[in-house]
């Protein structure tokens, strides 16, 4: 290698002062540090800047062209530089020391809602305008809400201690053998709402309940010890699963998109006679997710509320919020959801 002639190196040079000055005044955060950054630069005196462009005559005249031209830019990229870090930290205040309430102001970041939140309450738009009203219940349920009335037989493996967060277990009223009764606990499913409308009212009935539930998984990519359900219950005269299928259908594609199908696999639920699992479809995708489930309401639920199964006919169907939501906006970790990290949450 030969070593660098005068001239490669001279101009290595002024673009090293043109990084080092542009850094200095990107960094200055005050007036006063932008000023001592000008005269450290562009001081006429002693400035760097001036001492480059004495550099010039030490040069062989048939460099000087090049060098010039190069300095010249230089110096224009610091006095803009200059200008602007000026104009950043200028204090907005007139000449006797007042807020110029006249200049333009930094405009705060405002904040929105949670995209769980933004969810919940287009569900609840969507279901209202086809006439379901929105209903609540506790989170903190009784085993009667959350098992007994929804058909749920006390040898049920759903109703297994390990798979619930049963509370005061300890100080039941109902002795020994299964949990059952009064116990409370925190509800696995929002179909414990089911129950608390049809108590409450006589049919027709048609409502959504959306809410937390709670099961003891480990948490990962897809499951949470805490999630959110919708949960839909329609009774009245002659509701079929026909009902069940538009209402569904006409959800779905107001939600996710008009090319979105839905379709019903048969399942089992004890609440449901018959029973479908829920799965959409994406896009003309190859891949059919599973939303939730759902079904006609069981004639024995029916009866436990009081209602008379050869009178009226119910569908209900229950699916996962953090799904549709994830699905929405193709989230991949259900985790993103609950970490409150602002820069994920800004871009819903
Ligand atoms: N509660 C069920 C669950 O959490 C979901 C479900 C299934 C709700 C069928 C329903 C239904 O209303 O009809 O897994």
């Amino acid at each position: 290698m030969t070593a660098a002639d005068p001239l490669s190196t001279a101009l290595a040079e002024l673009d090293a002062l043109r990084d080092a000055g542009l850094s200095a005044l990107e960094l200055a955060s005050t007036p006063e540090r932008v000023e001592a950054a000008r005269v450290e630069f562009l001081g006429q005196k002693n400035g760097r800047v001036k001492s480059a462009q004495e550099r010039i005559k030490t040069l062989d005249p048939s460099a000087r062209k090049a060098y010039g031209q190069r300095f010249n830019a230089v110096k224009g990229d610091l006095e803009s530089a200059f200008e602007a870090a000026r104009l950043r930290v200028e204090r907005k205040t007139d000449d006797r020391g007042r807020i110029d309430v006249t200049l333009p102001g930094v405009r705060p970041r405002l904040g929105h809602r949670h995209p769980l939140t933004q969810t919940a309450e287009e569900l609840i738009d969507l279901f209202g305008r086809i006439g379901f009203e929105v209903a609540r219940g506790p989170e903190v349920e009784d085993v009667r809400h959350n098992f007994d009335a929804l058909n749920i037989p006390p040898s049920h493996p759903a109703r297994d201690p390990l798979d619930n967060f049963y509370l005061a277990v300890g100080e039941r009223t109902s002795g020994e053998g299964p949990i059952g009764g009064d116990v409370p606990m925190l509800r696995s499913q929002t179909s414990t709402v089911q129950i608390r409308v049809m108590e409450a009212q006589k049919p027709p009935v048609r409502v959504i309940a959306i809410g937390r539930v709670y099961r003891p998984d480990t948490v990962d990519a897809t499951h949470s010890f805490m999630f959110h359900q919708v949960e839909g219950l329609m009774v009245d005269r002659g509701v079929t699963m026909a009902d069940l299928k538009s209402v569904l259908r006409l959800f779905a594609r107001a939600y996710l998109g008009r090319d979105v199908t839905i379709r019903f696999r048969p399942s089992f639920f004890p609440f449901t006679e018959p029973s479908v699992e829920v799965d959409m479809l994406w896009h003309g995708g190859h891949r059919w997710v599973e939303m939730g489930g759902a079904g006609m309401v069981d004639p024995n639920v029916l009866r436990a509320v009081g209602y008379d199964p050869e009178e009226v006919t119910g569908f209900a169907f229950g699916l996962g919020i953090e799904r549709l939501c994830m699905r929405r906006h193709a989230i991949d970790d259900i985790r993103l959801l609950y970490q409150n990290d602002v820069r994920f949450l800004r871009q819903f």
